[in-house]
């Protein structure tokens, strides 16, 4: 099972490679893609279309501004869609934000906090783990080497 990234823009790169190092530590496979709901709208359904035989389980989608990215990556697939409102340079990221976790009943995005891309990665190992025992075991250990480090941290 892989998981899929794809952002609307190569300046969301800074903030989605979060979700690429947390799959990274995880041994989790992944394929990321720039596409763009409003600029590419045909090679983006064709990618999502075609995500699930490709062996995706689920789809993280980064996008800033006007963020549909998500919603329509979530139009053309059943697979869980997790959105991250990418910081935008004129809104500070709160029209991202909105435009992700606003999204009518019907057709669901699971939305993280803005720039929230390990988060997105977390979720889908979670999402994993829940089938997956080796996945839960790893999702285990770094929960628990993540509370020793604040439980070992000085002031
Ligand atoms: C969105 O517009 C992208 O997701 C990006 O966050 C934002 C700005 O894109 P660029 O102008 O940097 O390409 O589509």
């Amino acid at each position: 099972m892989k998981i899929g990234i794809v952002m609307g823009s190569t300046s969301d790169w800074g903030v989605m490679s979060g979700a690429a190092a947390i799959l990274d530590e995880f041994g989790i496979e992944y394929e990321k893609r720039v596409l763009s709901a409003h600029r590419t709208p045909a090679q983006l359904e064709e990618w999502v279309s075609g995500a699930r035989e490709r062996g995706l389980c689920a789809i993280i989608a980064g996008a800033g501004g006007a963020a549909h990215l998500a919603g329509v990556v979530a139009a053309f697939t059943t697979l869980p869609v997790i959105g991250v409102p990418v910081k935008s340079r004129s809104l500070e990221g709160l029209d991202s934000l909105l435009s992700m976790v606003q999204m009518p009943s019907g057709i669901p995005v699971a939305t993280m906090a803005i720039d929230g891309a390990k988060n997105a990665a977390l979720f889908c190992v979670a999402i994993m783990a829940v089938t997956d025992e080796e996945v839960r075991r790893s999702l285990d250990d770094f929960r628990r080497r993540q509370a020793e480090k604040v439980l070992a941290s000085e002031i």
